[in-house]
């Protein structure tokens, strides 16, 4: 196991570990203790939004699990989101002004001077979504924010900020799994330098948000495959989470996977000592189906 392959690069000075712990779905009461607990575990990477309403209990976490660990804010990589609005939910897109203070209100929420990263959540700006990426400048150039990129945006969101003649986004965080693979906006934003980071790679688990009052848009047909990767996992000893995580990985995608479940958490860890071979590669590729499952691409709001 090498340090190095546990990181990509995002810009000369900055480094992404390839490993985060997501909080999408973690509760006010859970958060503080799982934050620390993914810390206690060797994350060193945790992926937040204001989106997620948790910040203040994540910044707990952050907190507890930097001091019991003897660590400093510059060992931990930290990601927060902007929530643009939504012209389409009545919900009035940031200004450019709204913009640095909402970051501002995330940093004094989760106790913290600055994020590694800091993505608008959705390109959900409309007629802002431009003025909104140039507050974002603003905001790397204040050093709120080490890094900046979004989330969610389509080959057509990206151009209109090429357009603009403005700086590219480091990063898109997009949800990327087998059943989801993206390679046209992958290969646009490695023209662009933009890199990305997967959200929701566990999808095609069997237990992927099977809690009550956490549905997803799995099809009957998906839920049929996901014993392909339970049975391609056995081959190299591993699970099928681990399977997933490490498909990401291998590809170049930094993966965020959230458990409340410490021996998962570090299961979701152990990403480098197998190595999935080019002929499970090439199956796996065949098996894009090409739509989003956590994120509905229907959304009209999004095409806009
Ligand atoms: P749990 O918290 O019980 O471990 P996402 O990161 O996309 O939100 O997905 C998280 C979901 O995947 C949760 O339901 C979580 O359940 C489950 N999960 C996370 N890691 C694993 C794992 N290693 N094995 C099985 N399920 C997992």
């Amino acid at each position: 196991m090498t340090p190095k392959a546990q990181h990509f690069t995002l810009t000369q000075e900055i480094q992404i570990p390839a490993v985060g712990f997501g909080t999408y779905l973690i509760s006010n009461e859970d958060a503080p203790q799982a934050i620390g607990a993914a810390i206690d575990a060797g994350y060193r990477h945790i992926d937040t939004a204001s989106g997620y309403h948790n910040e203040e209990a994540v910044g707990a976490g952050i907190r507890d699990g930097l001091s019991r660990n003897d660590l400093s804010r510059t060992d931990l990589f930290v990601t927060g989101k902007l929530w643009p609005g939504n012209p389409a939910w009545g919900d009035a897109p940031k200004t450019a002004k709204q913009v640095v203070a909402e970051c501002e209100t995330t940093l004094q929420k989760l106790g913290l001077d600055y994020v590694d990263l800091y993505l608008i959540h959705a390109p959900y700006g409309g007629p802002e979504r431009v003025n909104q990426w140039r507050a974002m400048l603003d905001l790397k150039s204040r050093e709120l924010a080490r890094a900046i990129g979004v989330s969610n945006y389509t080959e057509a969101h990206l151009d209109e900020i090429k357009s603009a003649r403005l700086e590219m986004p480091a990063v898109n965080q997009i949800e990327l799994h087998p059943w989801s693979q993206k390679p046209e906006l992958l290969g646009y934003m490695s023209e662009q330098g933009i890199a990305p980071v997967a959200y929701s790679s566990l999808v095609p688990l069997a237990s992927w948000r099977s809690a009550p009052g956490q549905d997803s848009a799995k099809t009957e047909e998906m839920r049929a495959d996901s014993t392909t990767f339970e049975t391609m996992a056995e081959k190299y000893g591993v699970t099928a989470a681990q399977l997933l995580l490490r498909w990401g990985v291998q590809n170049g995608y930094a993966v965020l996977p959230k458990s409340l479940n410490p021996d998962r958490m570090r299961q979701n860890l152990d990403l480098f000592s197998f190595k999935i071979d080019p002929g499970d590669m090439a199956q796996i590729q065949e098996m894009d189906r090409g739509e989003s499952v956590a994120w509905a691409t229907g959304d009209p709001s999004i095409a806009d």
